[in-house]
């Protein structure tokens, strides 16, 4: 088994590498992982950084102790930014995309295992990530109504793609918590498991992916997004010149070749393309 490798330090978050998964751990325990601007700043570098790195492949996002993350952190975003000069400002509202494009846009999986507390902000979060994997036991909330605002940056839109209107506006008006199961059933993340069995579960997720050809993957998750934002005939057109491209990249099909060489069955499993 390789050794894991800490990635350059960051303030308030924390990254390390092992069989080719860098879990990124937000690490501001002591406020349940409320995203500070400095948060912000560090997971744009990081994701920056994973984006080129060769040794990951896929990436696990996660928050340390209790808590996967409180939102965005009421008084230094919502209070302190505002006496900030407006350059600054701007500047960490641009960052804060990594929850949106930043990972939506990463060329690589990017799953949340979510083990604790999740609020507000933390909703952009989990949404853009591919799959997501969370305690039943953990507690999610659109909790803006009950501080007077809004599900403010993208996450009304965010709510507006993934959610039923009558769940998203039902939690979004009552302000009311809910857990793991609940928000499986919702349609907000992929599955819900016993605590004891979230590192596991996730392993499992992330071992099956591993299986796969990065490049197919990025296909898909490239196909997946563009069919989101674009309008049908363009996302297609798009799909299909990565569609094309990856194959230019692979030399062919590989994955067909050995198909009907008889190698594997690709209803059951992946194709070898580490031999390809
Ligand atoms: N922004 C800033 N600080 C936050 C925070 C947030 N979103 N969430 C928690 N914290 C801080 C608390 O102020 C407290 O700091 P302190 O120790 O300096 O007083 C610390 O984290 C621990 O929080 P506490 O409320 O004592 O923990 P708890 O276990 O009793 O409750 C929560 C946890 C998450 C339920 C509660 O902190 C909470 O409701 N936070 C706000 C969640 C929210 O509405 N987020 C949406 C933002 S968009």
């Amino acid at each position: 088994m390789a050794e894991a490798k800490e990635k350059r330090s960051y303030e308030t978050v924390l990254a390390q590498t092992e069989n080719s998964v860098t879990t990124v751990t937000l690490n501001r325990p002591e406020k349940k992982n409320a995203m500070s601007p400095q948060m912000h700043r560090d997971m744009s570098a990081l994701l920056a950084e994973l984006r080129y790195d060769d040794e990951t492949r896929v990436i696990v996002i996660t928050g340390a102790g209790e808590s996967f993350c409180a939102g965005q952190d009421l008084k230094q975003y919502f209070v302190e930014l505002d006496k900030l000069p407006a350059s600054e400002r701007d500047e960490v509202k641009r960052l804060s995309g990594w929850r949106g494009d930043g990972i939506r846009n990463m060329p690589k999986p990017v799953v949340a295992m979510v083990n604790g507390w999740c609020f507000g902000g933390a909703f952009t979060i989990i949404t853009s990530c591919d799959i997501v994997i969370a305690d039943q036991e953990a507690i999610f909330g659109l909790s803006e109504v009950n501080f007077g605002f809004f599900p403010g940056g993208e996450v009304t839109k965010v709510l507006t793609e993934h959610l039923q209107p009558k769940h998203a506006l039902y939690y979004s008006m009552t302000g009311k918590p809910f857990d793991g199961k609940e928000a499986e059933r919702i349609g907000l993340i992929t599955k819900a498991v016993p605590g004891a069995e979230l590192e596991k579960e996730t392993q499992e997720v992330v071992d099956s992916l591993l299986e796969k050809d990065p490049l197919a993957l990025q296909a898909v998750k490239e196909a997946w997004h563009n069919s989101v934002t674009a309008p049908s005939p363009v996302a297609h057109k798009l799909a299909m010149l990565i569609a094309e491209s990856v194959k230019n990249k692979q030399g062919g099909r590989p994955g067909i070749k050995q198909f009907t060489d008889k190698k594997y069955r690709p209803g059951l499993d992946s194709y070898n393309w580490e031999k390809s």
